[in-house]
């Protein structure tokens, strides 16, 4: 039985009842979009840029029939400039709208706003945290391109340490069966020891490899994500790496046959433009997904 979810701070919340009945919800909408949420207004607070997340928000609103007030660069214009804090940002939000989807720039945001709830808030990326609509939307990627989430090899390259999209789908994948997981990253970049416990207790096989030639071979999804510059140490760091996997043609045609290249975006020097045409490309496909994943996850907790 499906789970209604009153907020979304975290991948973990999802149960396979509840993603199946939201895939099945994306994929109705899609052929038949209703106007599910007349009368709501949801207010989109972005503390950080984005151009995905936010816009397809706003978009699924709309096309199910409701209102958007938005604040998109909430940290110069928003009272955030006067020193007010978050909670009671979101006191005064709630007054205004039904549901806030939130991007703010420290992870953990659940531990401080579910005290002060009031309405459904939806985190859309909190630091180097989750991202956990993103994972929904990359899951359901996975479902429409490959057909099955279970039985798969994901190779996850780029910046595990710093990606909340990585985090958030490596947690939702330890809900399917017969996972493995390749996290290819220099060892600075690498993936934190608490979510390899995580899916130990989950039964996920994972590596850990700096060699990008030898693991997309084997991969069914390659799940490439950028550099996360804002959140390193240091700029000579990022320098040192942010070239370091580049997905070229030549790269991309040792992916097996049938096999997936994801991207949350943006690619950041991280897939060229050739790529773009090969069969395994789906990364645009993927932002596409998320408009009707997002209208599903709307009318679910909403309508
Ligand atoms: N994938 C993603 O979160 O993109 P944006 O930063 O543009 O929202």
């Amino acid at each position: 039985m499906e789970k209604k979810l009153m907020h979304l701070f975290e991948a973990q919340q999802f149960d396979l009842n509840t993603i199946d009945a939201l895939f099945s919800l994306a994929t109705s909408l899609e052929e038949n979009p209703q106007p599910v949420l007349r009368g709501k207004i949801m207010a989109t607070l972005f503390y950080e840029p984005s151009t995905r997340t936010r816009l397809s928000f706003e978009s699924a609103m709309l096309r199910l029939g409701g209102d958007v007030i938005s604040t998109e660069n909430a940290l110069s214009v928003s009272s955030a400039v006067k020193g007010e804090p978050l909670e009671d940002t979101i006191r005064i939000v709630s007054m205004y709208a039904d549901v806030i989807v939130l991007r703010y720039f420290e992870s953990n945001i659940a531990e401080r706003l579910l005290p002060i709830a009031s309405v459904p808030i939806i985190n859309a990326g909190d630091g180097a945290g989750q991202h956990p609509s993103q994972a929904l939307l990359d899951l359901y990627t996975i479902h429409r391109e490959l057909g099955r989430i279970d039985d798969i090899t994901v190779v996850m390259v780029g910046d595990p340490k710093h990606s909340r999209s990585v985090h958030s789908l490596a947690y939702l994948l330890g809900k399917y069966k017969n996972i493995i997981i390749n996290f290819v990253a220099p060892e600075e970049l690498q993936i934190a020891d608490d979510l390899l416990t995580y899916l130990d207790g989950h039964g996920v096989q994972y590596t850990k490899t700096h060699d990008l030639t030898a693991a997309i071979g084997e991969a069914d999804v390659v799940y490439r994500n950028r550099l996360q510059k804002e959140r390193f140490e240091s700029e000579t760091l990022y320098e040192k790496y942010k070239e370091m996997y580049l997905i070229d043609v030549p790269m991309a045609s040792r992916m097996k046959q049938g096999a997936i290249l994801m991207d949350p975006l943006p690619r950041i020097g991280g897939i060229t433009t050739e790529v773009d045409v090969l069969p395994q490309a789906v990364y645009f496909k993927q932002a596409r997904y998320g408009l009707l994943i997002r209208m599903a996850l709307l009318a679910h907790m909403l309508a």
